[in-house]
């Protein structure tokens, strides 16, 4: 079976790109590298010793993503590709509205030209905003804090629309909560640009000695410690959670929207302690003015996809952080 994952050279799309060669699905990956390397897909390959498609191609140019569905018997798609920085969509709205809604109108309609209607969606948790309810459960109400966050909620919107005018399509949109970690390898991981904006890369790289200390944003929440909560997932759980999706939307119609999540979380101080803990490296930190946007916990309900995808999370926190800091290690000095 032959799979198209977009956005295949990022952060979560290549540890996918593993489980799926690893299970013996054919991959094709579409990125346009804007934010990944060429080098990842090489390491892909070296992980599982595997041959994949890659085309360098963007998901905005129609007629690339033509001639790809003309040129490959392509079943299902898993659908990553985009943009992803908070802070940067509130600063270029239409940046993002058109790379995260705009490209995956394209990718739809090639899709419904090519009669491929199997679908697996990168949404987010960040839809939820500030939920009423912890643990979040599938149908809370959705109200995302950022233009980000508003793409994700319109594509989810999309993809049931097209459902409704087309009943023959299968779709499932999972939300992911906060994947951190790495491949047991070492060989890919999360590599981020500039300054990390998320917790777990910018404390790697205090450790690491690239950054001085970590600024923790606000100790007044209503949190046992004052800090964050976040329900913090490994990035080989999570790509687990898309086979299972894949397996659902091979074999039935309709579509479902689905946490992935550990239902379990932690604060930004019990992060340090657990980082600490594994580097045997203390990470200053200082407090400074809480983050806008951020809320005080977030925390999945996982029982729909454990009991409806028959997927659960089985990676505790020492075990991310241990590869977190083991893929820092060995990329540090890029
Ligand atoms: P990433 O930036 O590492 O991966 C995205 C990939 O898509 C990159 O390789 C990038 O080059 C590629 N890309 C972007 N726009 C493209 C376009 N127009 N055409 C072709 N390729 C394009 O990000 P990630 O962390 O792997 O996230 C993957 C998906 O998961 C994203 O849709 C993101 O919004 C979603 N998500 C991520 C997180 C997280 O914390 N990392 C949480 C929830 C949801
Ligand atoms: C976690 C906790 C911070 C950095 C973001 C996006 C969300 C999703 C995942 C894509 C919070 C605190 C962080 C730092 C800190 N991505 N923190 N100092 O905010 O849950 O979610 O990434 O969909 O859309 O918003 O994750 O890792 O940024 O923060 O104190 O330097 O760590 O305040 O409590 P978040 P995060």
């Amino acid at each position: 079976m032959s799979i198209l994952v977009t956005g295949g050279a990022g952060y979560i799309g290549s540890h996918i790109s593993v489980e799926l060669l690893n299970s013996n699905y054919d991959v094709i990956i579409i990125d346009n590298l804007c934010n990944s390397k060429i080098e990842t897909i090489r390491r892909i390959k070296e992980i599982t010793g595997k041959g994949l498609k890659f085309y360098h191609k963007d998901l905005l140019d129609q007629n690339s993503l033509d001639l790809l569905f003309q040129m490959n018997n392509i079943d299902a798609v898993i659908h990553l590709a985009g943009l992803k920085a908070v802070g940067e969509s509130v600063q270029f709205p239409l940046m993002y509205y058109r790379k995260n809604i705009v490209s995956t109108m394209n990718l739809c309609e090639a899709m419904q030209t090519h009669n491929v209607k199997r679908l697996v969606f990168s949404s987010s948790a960040t839809v939820y905003g500030a939920a009423a309810r912890v643990p979040i459960q599938e149908d809370e109400i959705i109200q995302p804090t950022n233009p980000y966050g508003r793409t994700k909620a319109i594509i989810e919107q999309m993809l049931y629309d097209q459902y409704t005018s087309d009943k023959s399509w299968s779709i499932a949109i999972l939300r992911y909560f906060n994947p951190i970690g790495a491949h047991a390898s070492g060989l890919i991981g999360e590599d981020p640009k500039s300054i990390p904006n998320n917790l777990l890369p910018y404390i790697s790289q205090v450790a690491s000695g690239k950054l001085k200390k970590l600024n923790i944003y606000g100790r007044d929440y209503q949190t046992p410690d004052g800090t964050g909560i976040r329900d913090y997932l490994h990035v080989t759980d999570l790509a687990k959670g898309h086979l299972r999706a894949l397996e659902k939307v091979m074999s039935s119609t309709g579509t479902d929207t689905y946490n992935l999540g550990t239902g379990n979380g932690y604060s930004v101080l019990d992060m340090i302690l657990v980082f600490e803990k594994i580097s045997g490296i203390p990470i200053p930190f200082q407090f400074v003015e809480n983050r806008q946007g951020d809320v005080a916990i977030s925390l999945a309900s996982p029982e729909k996809s454990k009991i409806i995808l028959g997927w659960a999370a089985e990676k505790g926190i020492e075990e991310m952080c241990r590869d977190a800091w083991h893929w820092e290690l060995n990329n540090s000095s890029e």
